[in-house]
Protein backbone atom coordinates (compact mmCIF):
# COMPACT_ATOMS: atom_id res chain seq x y z
CA UNK A 1 0.00 0.00 0.00
CA UNK A 2 1.52 3.30 -0.95
CA UNK A 3 2.17 5.98 2.43
CA UNK A 4 2.24 8.92 1.56
CA UNK A 5 -0.12 10.70 3.20
CA UNK A 6 0.59 14.00 5.59
CA UNK A 7 1.89 13.14 9.77
CA UNK A 8 -1.32 13.26 11.59
CA UNK A 9 -2.35 15.96 14.00
CA UNK A 10 -2.88 13.85 16.92
CA UNK A 11 -2.71 10.10 18.06
CA UNK A 12 -4.41 9.72 20.91
CA UNK A 13 -4.09 6.63 23.08
CA UNK A 14 -6.94 5.43 25.34
CA UNK A 15 -5.10 3.83 28.64
CA UNK A 16 -7.89 5.17 31.48
CA UNK A 17 -9.65 1.89 31.83
CA UNK A 18 -9.50 -0.81 34.63
CA UNK A 19 -7.88 -3.38 33.39
CA UNK A 20 -9.63 -5.77 36.42
CA UNK A 21 -9.11 -9.24 34.65
CA UNK A 22 -5.79 -8.71 35.01
CA UNK A 23 -6.09 -8.93 38.74
CA UNK A 24 -3.07 -7.30 39.61
CA UNK A 25 -1.69 -4.32 41.87
CA UNK A 26 0.16 -2.94 38.47
CA UNK A 27 -1.96 -0.92 35.85
CA UNK A 28 -2.45 -3.41 32.84
CA UNK A 29 -0.96 -1.28 30.24
CA UNK A 30 1.92 -1.08 32.21
CA UNK A 31 2.30 -5.33 32.22
CA UNK A 32 4.96 -5.93 29.90
CA UNK A 33 5.67 -8.30 26.85
CA UNK A 34 8.68 -8.56 24.86
CA UNK A 35 10.84 -5.89 27.38
CA UNK A 36 8.16 -3.55 27.07
CA UNK A 37 5.14 -2.28 28.64
CA UNK A 38 1.83 -2.67 27.00
CA UNK A 39 1.97 1.20 26.76
CA UNK A 40 5.28 1.80 25.45
CA UNK A 41 4.03 -0.34 22.23
CA UNK A 42 0.96 1.32 21.69
CA UNK A 43 3.54 4.57 21.83
CA UNK A 44 5.90 3.15 19.98
CA UNK A 45 3.49 2.51 16.92
CA UNK A 46 2.24 5.75 17.29
CA UNK A 47 5.64 7.42 16.88
CA UNK A 48 5.92 5.72 13.97
CA UNK A 49 3.37 8.04 11.96
CA UNK A 50 5.07 11.34 13.45
CA UNK A 51 2.13 13.01 15.13
CA UNK A 52 2.28 16.60 16.01
CA UNK A 53 1.10 15.62 19.23
CA UNK A 54 0.78 12.15 21.39
CA UNK A 55 -1.76 12.41 23.82
CA UNK A 56 -2.84 9.51 26.40
CA UNK A 57 -5.61 9.52 27.99
CA UNK A 58 -5.54 8.37 32.03
CA UNK A 59 -7.74 7.63 35.22
CA UNK A 60 -7.05 4.17 36.54
CA UNK A 61 -3.95 4.38 38.59
CA UNK A 62 -2.89 7.56 37.05
CA UNK A 63 0.04 8.09 39.36
CA UNK A 64 2.03 5.42 38.18
CA UNK A 65 0.97 5.29 34.04
CA UNK A 66 2.08 9.32 34.21
CA UNK A 67 5.13 8.16 36.44
CA UNK A 68 6.03 5.59 33.51
CA UNK A 69 5.56 8.05 30.60
CA UNK A 70 7.25 10.35 32.27
CA UNK A 71 10.20 7.93 31.87
CA UNK A 72 9.61 6.38 28.91
CA UNK A 73 7.78 8.90 26.81
CA UNK A 74 8.06 12.38 28.11
CA UNK A 75 6.72 13.95 24.55
CA UNK A 76 3.15 12.05 25.58
CA UNK A 77 0.72 14.71 26.60
CA UNK A 78 -1.68 13.15 29.27
CA UNK A 79 -5.07 13.95 29.35
CA UNK A 80 -7.28 12.94 32.53
CA UNK A 81 -10.71 11.16 32.08
CA UNK A 82 -12.95 12.39 34.12
CA UNK A 83 -15.95 10.33 36.29
CA UNK A 84 -18.26 10.00 32.64
CA UNK A 85 -17.34 6.28 31.42
CA UNK A 86 -16.76 5.24 27.75
CA UNK A 87 -14.63 5.13 24.82
CA UNK A 88 -16.44 8.20 23.56
CA UNK A 89 -15.56 10.36 26.73
CA UNK A 90 -11.98 9.32 26.88
CA UNK A 91 -11.26 10.55 22.84
CA UNK A 92 -13.46 13.57 23.74
CA UNK A 93 -10.85 14.25 27.76
CA UNK A 94 -8.25 13.82 24.99
CA UNK A 95 -9.24 15.77 22.24
CA UNK A 96 -8.47 18.79 24.65
CA UNK A 97 -4.85 18.41 24.36
CA UNK A 98 -5.00 18.26 20.97
CA UNK A 99 -4.66 22.12 19.14
CA UNK A 100 -5.33 21.33 15.66
CA UNK A 101 -8.85 22.49 14.47
CA UNK A 102 -8.16 20.38 11.48
CA UNK A 103 -6.60 17.29 10.02
CA UNK A 104 -6.18 13.73 10.86
CA UNK A 105 -6.35 12.17 14.56
CA UNK A 106 -5.94 8.78 14.83
CA UNK A 107 -7.23 6.63 17.96
CA UNK A 108 -5.22 3.47 18.99
CA UNK A 109 -5.79 1.52 22.59
CA UNK A 110 -2.92 1.46 25.18
CA UNK A 111 -3.17 -2.23 25.33
CA UNK A 112 -2.79 -3.53 21.76
CA UNK A 113 0.40 -4.16 21.82
CA UNK A 114 1.03 -5.78 18.58
CA UNK A 115 -0.06 -3.52 16.37
CA UNK A 116 2.73 -1.54 14.37
CA UNK A 117 3.69 1.84 12.84
CA UNK A 118 2.98 0.47 8.93
CA UNK A 119 -0.43 -0.62 9.85
CA UNK A 120 -1.32 2.88 10.90
CA UNK A 121 0.72 4.65 8.15
CA UNK A 122 -1.74 2.64 6.17
CA UNK A 123 -4.52 3.47 7.78
CA UNK A 124 -3.90 7.03 7.80
CA UNK A 125 -2.90 7.06 3.92
CA UNK A 126 -6.27 5.02 2.85
CA UNK A 127 -8.43 7.60 5.23
CA UNK A 128 -6.64 10.80 3.69
CA UNK A 129 -6.86 9.64 0.15
CA UNK A 130 -10.52 8.61 0.01
CA UNK A 131 -11.32 12.01 2.22
CA UNK A 132 -13.17 10.36 4.62
CA UNK A 133 -14.78 11.70 7.57
CA UNK A 134 -13.63 8.98 9.48
CA UNK A 135 -12.16 5.18 8.56
CA UNK A 136 -12.21 2.65 11.21
CA UNK A 137 -9.84 -0.95 11.21
CA UNK A 138 -11.62 -3.98 11.65
CA UNK A 139 -11.09 -7.65 11.40
CA UNK A 140 -12.88 -10.58 10.45
CA UNK A 141 -13.30 -12.92 13.60
CA UNK A 142 -14.77 -16.76 13.92
CA UNK A 143 -15.38 -15.69 17.76
CA UNK A 144 -16.34 -11.77 17.30
CA UNK A 145 -18.52 -11.92 20.76
CA UNK A 146 -17.67 -8.97 22.85
CA UNK A 147 -16.84 -6.52 20.32
CA UNK A 148 -18.56 -4.09 18.38
CA UNK A 149 -20.31 -5.14 15.14
CA UNK A 150 -19.48 -3.53 11.88
CA UNK A 151 -23.15 -2.81 10.40
CA UNK A 152 -23.10 -2.55 6.08
CA UNK A 153 -25.33 -1.56 4.05
CA UNK A 154 -27.10 -4.19 1.84
CA UNK A 155 -24.67 -4.16 -0.52
CA UNK A 156 -22.40 -4.66 2.28
CA UNK A 157 -20.33 -1.41 0.82
CA UNK A 158 -21.40 1.04 3.16
CA UNK A 159 -19.91 1.15 6.75
CA UNK A 160 -23.26 2.56 8.30
CA UNK A 161 -22.42 2.45 12.03
CA UNK A 162 -21.19 -0.04 14.79
CA UNK A 163 -22.90 -1.42 17.33
CA UNK A 164 -21.74 -2.76 20.93
CA UNK A 165 -22.17 -6.42 21.69
CA UNK A 166 -24.11 -5.65 24.30
CA UNK A 167 -26.59 -3.77 22.36
CA UNK A 168 -26.89 -5.71 19.28
CA UNK A 169 -29.77 -7.70 18.13
CA UNK A 170 -29.34 -11.78 17.53
CA UNK A 171 -29.23 -10.81 13.81
CA UNK A 172 -26.64 -7.92 14.56
CA UNK A 173 -24.65 -10.26 16.67
CA UNK A 174 -24.11 -12.77 13.56
CA UNK A 175 -21.65 -9.94 11.82
CA UNK A 176 -18.20 -11.74 12.01
CA UNK A 177 -16.55 -7.94 11.11
CA UNK A 178 -15.43 -6.75 14.56
CA UNK A 179 -14.20 -3.19 15.47
CA UNK A 180 -10.69 -2.93 16.01
CA UNK A 181 -11.14 0.07 18.31
CA UNK A 182 -8.11 1.94 16.06
CA UNK A 183 -9.52 4.57 14.07
CA UNK A 184 -8.53 7.69 11.95
CA UNK A 185 -11.10 10.38 12.24
CA UNK A 186 -11.28 14.30 10.96
CA UNK A 187 -10.70 16.34 13.96
CA UNK A 188 -13.51 18.60 13.15
CA UNK A 189 -15.97 15.90 12.66
CA UNK A 190 -14.84 14.17 15.63
CA UNK A 191 -15.59 17.05 17.83
CA UNK A 192 -18.66 17.79 16.58
CA UNK A 193 -19.67 14.39 17.03
CA UNK A 194 -18.33 13.61 20.35
CA UNK A 195 -20.48 16.95 21.21
CA UNK A 196 -23.77 15.16 20.57
CA UNK A 197 -23.17 11.32 21.74
CA UNK A 198 -25.23 10.18 24.64
CA UNK A 199 -24.71 7.61 27.16
CA UNK A 200 -28.27 6.29 26.33
CA UNK A 201 -27.60 2.18 25.81
CA UNK A 202 -26.69 -0.82 27.20
CA UNK A 203 -23.64 0.06 29.28
CA UNK A 204 -24.80 3.49 30.14
CA UNK A 205 -21.14 4.87 28.61
CA UNK A 206 -20.32 7.69 26.39
CA UNK A 207 -19.70 4.97 22.82
CA UNK A 208 -16.82 6.51 20.48
CA UNK A 209 -18.26 4.44 17.83
CA UNK A 210 -21.40 6.25 17.71
CA UNK A 211 -19.87 9.05 16.32
CA UNK A 212 -19.41 6.94 12.89
CA UNK A 213 -23.39 7.02 12.60
CA UNK A 214 -23.13 10.75 13.60
CA UNK A 215 -20.52 11.58 11.07
CA UNK A 216 -22.63 9.71 8.33
CA UNK A 217 -25.73 11.88 9.14
CA UNK A 218 -23.71 14.81 8.87
CA UNK A 219 -22.85 14.02 5.28
CA UNK A 220 -19.34 12.53 5.74
CA UNK A 221 -17.76 9.62 4.38
CA UNK A 222 -17.23 6.54 6.54
CA UNK A 223 -15.22 3.85 6.21
CA UNK A 224 -13.47 0.49 6.91
CA UNK A 225 -10.27 -0.62 6.27
CA UNK A 226 -10.17 -4.83 7.27
CA UNK A 227 -7.07 -5.87 8.19
CA UNK A 228 -5.63 -9.73 7.38
CA UNK A 229 -3.19 -10.21 10.35
CA UNK A 230 -5.87 -9.67 13.21
CA UNK A 231 -3.83 -10.56 16.42
CA UNK A 232 -2.11 -6.85 15.71
CA UNK A 233 -5.49 -5.42 16.77
CA UNK A 234 -5.88 -8.12 19.78
CA UNK A 235 -6.33 -6.43 23.33
CA UNK A 236 -4.63 -7.91 26.20
CA UNK A 237 -7.61 -8.42 28.95
CA UNK A 238 -5.54 -10.87 31.23
CA UNK A 239 -2.50 -12.85 32.03
CA UNK A 240 -3.48 -15.75 29.41
CA UNK A 241 -3.82 -13.41 26.62
CA UNK A 242 -0.86 -11.22 27.60
CA UNK A 243 1.56 -14.66 27.24
CA UNK A 244 -0.33 -15.60 23.80
CA UNK A 245 0.14 -12.27 22.99
CA UNK A 246 4.23 -11.88 24.06
CA UNK A 247 4.60 -15.63 22.39
CA UNK A 248 3.74 -14.44 18.95
CA UNK A 249 5.45 -10.94 19.60
CA UNK A 250 8.48 -13.62 20.36
CA UNK A 251 7.75 -15.37 17.40
CA UNK A 252 7.78 -12.33 15.40
CA UNK A 253 10.91 -10.51 16.67
CA UNK A 254 12.98 -14.45 16.06
CA UNK A 255 11.42 -14.69 12.27
CA UNK A 256 12.78 -10.73 11.82
CA UNK A 257 16.52 -11.78 12.70
CA UNK A 258 16.34 -15.26 11.05
CA UNK A 259 15.26 -13.14 8.07
CA UNK A 260 18.61 -10.35 8.90
CA UNK A 261 20.72 -13.36 9.15
CA UNK A 262 20.99 -14.76 12.60
CA UNK A 263 20.60 -18.33 13.05
CA UNK A 264 18.38 -19.33 15.94
CA UNK A 265 18.58 -23.22 16.61
CA UNK A 266 15.75 -23.46 19.05
CA UNK A 267 12.87 -20.95 18.36
CA UNK A 268 10.62 -22.68 20.64
CA UNK A 269 12.92 -21.83 23.36
CA UNK A 270 14.66 -18.85 22.79
CA UNK A 271 13.16 -15.23 23.86
CA UNK A 272 14.39 -11.72 22.42
CA UNK A 273 12.89 -8.65 23.45
CA UNK A 274 11.85 -5.92 21.24
CA UNK A 275 14.58 -3.41 21.24
CA UNK A 276 17.43 -6.09 20.81
CA UNK A 277 19.73 -6.17 18.00
CA UNK A 278 21.96 -8.80 16.79
CA UNK A 279 24.84 -8.48 14.23
CA UNK A 280 24.85 -10.95 11.06
CA UNK A 281 26.05 -14.72 11.23
CA UNK A 282 25.16 -15.11 14.83
CA UNK A 283 23.82 -17.73 15.95
CA UNK A 284 21.91 -18.26 19.25
CA UNK A 285 21.80 -22.03 20.74
CA UNK A 286 18.98 -23.16 22.65
CA UNK A 287 17.70 -21.79 25.80
CA UNK A 288 19.07 -18.07 25.20
CA UNK A 289 17.11 -14.52 26.53
CA UNK A 290 18.26 -11.47 25.20
CA UNK A 291 16.52 -9.29 27.09
CA UNK A 292 15.92 -5.20 27.60
CA UNK A 293 18.96 -2.80 25.33
CA UNK A 294 21.09 -5.87 24.28
CA UNK A 295 22.97 -5.40 21.20
CA UNK A 296 24.96 -8.16 20.02
CA UNK A 297 27.49 -7.74 17.40
CA UNK A 298 28.26 -10.17 14.21
CA UNK A 299 29.21 -13.49 14.30
CA UNK A 300 29.04 -14.06 17.86
CA UNK A 301 27.54 -17.55 19.60
CA UNK A 302 25.77 -17.25 22.44
CA UNK A 303 24.34 -19.82 24.67
CA UNK A 304 23.14 -22.59 24.95
CA UNK A 305 21.34 -21.41 28.00
CA UNK A 306 22.26 -18.11 28.74
CA UNK A 307 20.25 -14.62 30.04
CA UNK A 308 21.55 -11.60 28.77
CA UNK A 309 19.87 -8.38 30.11
CA UNK A 310 20.91 -4.79 28.60
CA UNK A 311 24.20 -6.34 27.97
CA UNK A 312 26.83 -5.28 24.69
CA UNK A 313 28.48 -8.04 23.01
CA UNK A 314 30.88 -7.26 20.53
CA UNK A 315 32.17 -9.03 17.39
CA UNK A 316 33.16 -12.12 17.24
CA UNK A 317 32.53 -13.22 21.06
CA UNK A 318 31.56 -16.47 22.78
CA UNK A 319 28.95 -16.41 25.66
CA UNK A 320 28.04 -19.96 27.06
CA UNK A 321 25.72 -20.85 30.01
CA UNK A 322 26.27 -17.09 31.52
CA UNK A 323 23.55 -15.15 33.14
CA UNK A 324 24.67 -11.16 32.17
CA UNK A 325 23.45 -7.93 33.45
CA UNK A 326 25.11 -4.44 32.44
CA UNK A 327 27.58 -5.99 31.46
CA UNK A 328 29.88 -5.68 28.01
CA UNK A 329 31.91 -8.40 26.28
CA UNK A 330 34.72 -7.16 24.02
CA UNK A 331 35.40 -8.59 20.32
CA UNK A 332 36.64 -12.10 20.73
CA UNK A 333 36.09 -12.39 24.23
CA UNK A 334 35.10 -15.69 25.83
CA UNK A 335 32.84 -15.74 28.72
CA UNK A 336 31.30 -18.64 30.87
CA UNK A 337 30.21 -21.68 31.36
CA UNK A 338 28.37 -20.93 34.62
CA UNK A 339 29.39 -17.34 34.60
CA UNK A 340 27.38 -14.42 36.26
CA UNK A 341 28.19 -11.19 35.12
CA UNK A 342 26.87 -8.46 37.22
CA UNK A 343 26.47 -4.30 36.41
CA UNK A 344 29.58 -2.91 35.40
CA UNK A 345 31.33 -5.33 34.27
CA UNK A 346 33.25 -4.81 31.04
CA UNK A 347 35.78 -7.52 29.06
CA UNK A 348 38.50 -6.26 27.09
CA UNK A 349 38.94 -7.45 23.35
CA UNK A 350 40.05 -11.21 23.41
CA UNK A 351 39.83 -11.20 27.02
CA UNK A 352 37.98 -13.98 29.08
CA UNK A 353 35.91 -14.54 32.24
CA UNK A 354 35.96 -18.26 32.60
CA UNK A 355 33.29 -21.24 34.83
CA UNK A 356 31.89 -20.10 37.69
CA UNK A 357 33.16 -16.78 38.38
CA UNK A 358 31.53 -13.74 39.45
CA UNK A 359 31.85 -10.51 38.15
CA UNK A 360 30.12 -6.85 39.34
CA UNK A 361 31.59 -3.19 38.24
CA UNK A 362 35.00 -4.72 37.29
CA UNK A 363 37.16 -3.57 34.34
CA UNK A 364 39.19 -6.03 32.89
CA UNK A 365 41.37 -5.00 29.94
CA UNK A 366 42.20 -6.66 26.45
CA UNK A 367 43.40 -10.49 26.83
CA UNK A 368 43.43 -10.30 30.86
CA UNK A 369 41.73 -13.55 32.23
CA UNK A 370 39.86 -14.65 34.70
CA UNK A 371 39.16 -18.47 33.93
CA UNK A 372 38.19 -20.52 37.10
CA UNK A 373 36.36 -19.97 40.03
CA UNK A 374 36.43 -16.53 40.94
CA UNK A 375 35.60 -13.41 42.45
CA UNK A 376 36.21 -9.80 40.96
CA UNK A 377 34.32 -6.65 42.02
CA UNK A 378 34.96 -3.50 42.19
CA UNK A 379 38.30 -3.52 40.36
CA UNK A 380 40.33 -2.53 37.74
CA UNK A 381 41.92 -4.96 35.75
CA UNK A 382 45.27 -3.98 32.86
CA UNK A 383 45.94 -5.91 29.58
CA UNK A 384 47.15 -9.80 29.73
CA UNK A 385 47.07 -10.32 33.23
CA UNK A 386 46.06 -13.46 34.65
CA UNK A 387 43.98 -14.16 37.41
CA UNK A 388 45.15 -17.47 38.82
CA UNK A 389 41.98 -19.61 39.75
CA UNK A 390 39.77 -19.20 43.06
CA UNK A 391 41.46 -15.87 43.48
CA UNK A 392 39.03 -13.45 45.07
CA UNK A 393 39.05 -9.89 45.76
CA UNK A 394 37.97 -9.44 48.65
CA UNK A 395 35.55 -5.78 47.82
CA UNK A 396 33.85 -5.14 50.77
CA UNK A 397 34.85 -4.81 54.88
CA UNK A 398 31.63 -4.93 55.87
CA UNK A 399 30.79 -1.29 55.96
CA UNK A 400 32.29 0.08 52.89
CA UNK A 401 32.99 -1.29 49.44
CA UNK A 402 37.26 -0.41 48.00
CA UNK A 403 38.33 -0.39 44.66
CA UNK A 404 41.26 -2.60 43.54
CA UNK A 405 43.65 -2.34 40.86
CA UNK A 406 45.58 -4.73 39.19
CA UNK A 407 48.12 -3.79 36.15
CA UNK A 408 49.19 -5.22 32.90
CA UNK A 409 51.13 -8.32 32.45
CA UNK A 410 50.07 -9.17 36.35
CA UNK A 411 50.23 -13.08 37.32
CA UNK A 412 48.17 -13.61 40.97
CA UNK A 413 48.63 -16.57 41.97
CA UNK A 414 45.72 -18.97 42.61
CA UNK A 415 44.14 -18.73 45.91
CA UNK A 416 44.70 -15.52 46.45
CA UNK A 417 42.87 -12.91 48.43
CA UNK A 418 43.31 -9.01 47.32
CA UNK A 419 41.97 -7.16 50.21
CA UNK A 420 40.41 -3.66 48.81
CA UNK A 421 41.81 -1.13 48.61
CA UNK A 422 45.21 -2.86 46.96
CA UNK A 423 46.91 -2.23 44.02
CA UNK A 424 49.31 -4.45 42.11
CA UNK A 425 51.53 -3.02 39.50
CA UNK A 426 52.26 -3.73 36.52
CA UNK A 427 54.43 -7.64 35.68
CA UNK A 428 53.74 -8.39 39.04
CA UNK A 429 52.90 -11.79 40.72
CA UNK A 430 51.62 -13.01 43.91
CA UNK A 431 52.56 -16.93 45.05
CA UNK A 432 49.64 -19.43 45.17
CA UNK A 433 47.24 -18.62 48.55
CA UNK A 434 48.86 -15.20 49.01
CA UNK A 435 46.84 -12.48 51.25
CA UNK A 436 47.44 -9.43 49.47
CA UNK A 437 46.71 -6.36 52.08
CA UNK A 438 49.36 -4.15 51.03
CA UNK A 439 50.48 -2.30 47.65
CA UNK A 440 52.69 -4.96 44.86
CA UNK A 441 55.49 -2.72 43.17
CA UNK A 442 55.58 -3.60 39.77
CA UNK A 443 57.70 -6.61 38.66
CA UNK A 444 57.57 -7.63 42.55
CA UNK A 445 56.26 -10.95 44.01
CA UNK A 446 54.26 -11.27 46.83
CA UNK A 447 54.30 -14.11 48.84
CA UNK A 448 52.71 -14.67 52.04
CA UNK A 449 51.44 -18.34 52.08
CA UNK A 450 53.10 -20.34 55.19
CA UNK A 451 56.02 -22.50 54.48
CA UNK A 452 55.23 -25.89 54.08
CA UNK A 453 56.32 -28.13 57.08
CA UNK A 454 56.87 -32.32 56.38
CA UNK A 455 55.15 -34.29 59.52
CA UNK A 456 56.38 -37.98 58.28
CA UNK A 457 54.54 -41.20 59.36
CA UNK A 458 51.20 -38.71 60.82
CA UNK A 459 48.40 -40.46 59.07
CA UNK A 460 49.47 -43.94 60.73
CA UNK A 461 50.02 -42.61 64.17
CA UNK A 462 47.20 -40.14 64.81
CA UNK A 463 44.23 -42.05 62.51
CA UNK A 464 44.84 -45.72 62.61
CA UNK A 465 42.84 -47.94 61.82
CA UNK A 466 41.28 -45.61 58.78
CA UNK A 467 41.27 -46.09 54.97
CA UNK A 468 44.08 -43.80 55.18
CA UNK A 469 46.20 -45.21 57.15
CA UNK A 470 46.07 -48.41 55.30
CA UNK A 471 46.41 -46.77 52.32
CA UNK A 472 49.34 -44.60 53.53
CA UNK A 473 51.14 -47.84 54.96
CA UNK A 474 50.64 -49.69 51.17
CA UNK A 475 52.18 -46.30 49.38
CA UNK A 476 55.25 -46.63 51.74
CA UNK A 477 55.30 -50.61 51.57
CA UNK A 478 55.45 -50.02 47.48
CA UNK A 479 58.33 -47.27 47.70
CA UNK A 480 59.95 -49.55 49.99
CA UNK A 481 59.48 -52.66 47.15
CA UNK A 482 60.54 -50.58 44.27
CA UNK A 483 63.80 -48.78 46.38
CA UNK A 484 66.52 -50.14 44.46
CA UNK A 485 65.40 -49.74 40.74
CA UNK A 486 63.72 -46.15 41.40
CA UNK A 487 67.00 -44.75 43.18
CA UNK A 488 66.97 -42.40 40.36
CA UNK A 489 63.48 -40.87 40.28
CA UNK A 490 63.65 -40.40 44.03
CA UNK A 491 66.95 -38.60 43.40
CA UNK A 492 64.42 -36.28 41.24
CA UNK A 493 61.85 -36.02 44.02
CA UNK A 494 64.50 -34.48 46.22
C1 LIG B 1 -14.41 -1.15 22.53
C2 LIG B 1 -15.37 -0.72 21.41
C3 LIG B 1 -15.76 -1.97 20.61
C4 LIG B 1 -14.52 -2.67 20.09
C5 LIG B 1 -13.57 -2.98 21.20
C6 LIG B 1 -12.25 -3.53 20.67
C7 LIG B 1 -16.58 1.20 22.24
C8 LIG B 1 -17.85 1.69 22.81
N1 LIG B 1 -16.51 -0.11 22.00
O1 LIG B 1 -15.07 -2.06 23.38
O2 LIG B 1 -16.61 -1.59 19.54
O3 LIG B 1 -14.87 -3.86 19.38
O4 LIG B 1 -13.27 -1.78 21.95
O5 LIG B 1 -11.45 -3.94 21.72
O6 LIG B 1 -15.68 1.98 22.01
N2 LIG B 1 -11.02 3.19 27.81
C9 LIG B 1 -10.80 4.44 28.35
N3 LIG B 1 -11.80 5.04 29.04
C10 LIG B 1 -13.00 4.45 29.21
C11 LIG B 1 -13.23 3.18 28.66
C12 LIG B 1 -12.20 2.57 27.96
O7 LIG B 1 -9.70 4.99 28.22
O8 LIG B 1 -13.86 5.07 29.84
C13 LIG B 1 -9.93 2.54 27.09
C14 LIG B 1 -9.48 1.26 27.74
O9 LIG B 1 -8.41 1.52 28.63
C15 LIG B 1 -9.05 0.42 26.55
C16 LIG B 1 -9.93 0.91 25.43
O10 LIG B 1 -10.42 2.17 25.83
O11 LIG B 1 -7.70 0.67 26.21
C17 LIG B 1 -11.08 -0.03 25.14
O12 LIG B 1 -11.84 -0.22 26.27
P1 LIG B 1 -12.60 -1.60 26.52
O13 LIG B 1 -13.47 -1.43 27.70
O14 LIG B 1 -11.65 -2.71 26.50
O15 LIG B 1 -13.43 -1.74 25.17
P2 LIG B 1 -14.96 -1.94 24.99
O16 LIG B 1 -15.66 -0.70 25.39
O17 LIG B 1 -15.36 -3.22 25.56
CA1 LIG C 1 -11.39 -4.63 25.35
Amino acid sequence: MCVNSTAPAAVIVLAAGAGTRMRSKLPKVLHEIGGRSLLMHAITAARGVEPAQLVAVVRHEREQVVAHLAEHAPEVLVADQDDIPGTGRAVQCGLEQVGAEAGTVLVTYGDVPLLDAPTLQSLVAQHEAAGSAVTVLTALLEDASGYGRIVRSEDGGEVLGIVEHKDASAAQREIREVNSGIYAFDVAVLRSALSRITTDNAQGEMYLTDVLALAREDGGSVRAVVTDDAILVEGANDRVQLAQLGAEMNRRILERHMRAGVSIVDPSTTWIDAEVSIGQDTTVLPGVQLLGATDIGADVVIGPDSTLRHTVVADGAEVVRTHALHAEIGEQASVGPFTYLRPGTVLGAKGKIGGFVETKNAQIGEGSKVPHLSYVGDAEIGEHTNIGAATIVANYDGVNKHRTRVGSHVRVGSDSVLVAPVSIGDGAATGAGAVVREDVPAGALAVNAVSQRIVEGWTERRRPGTPAAAAAAAAQKQAEGADAPAQESKEREN
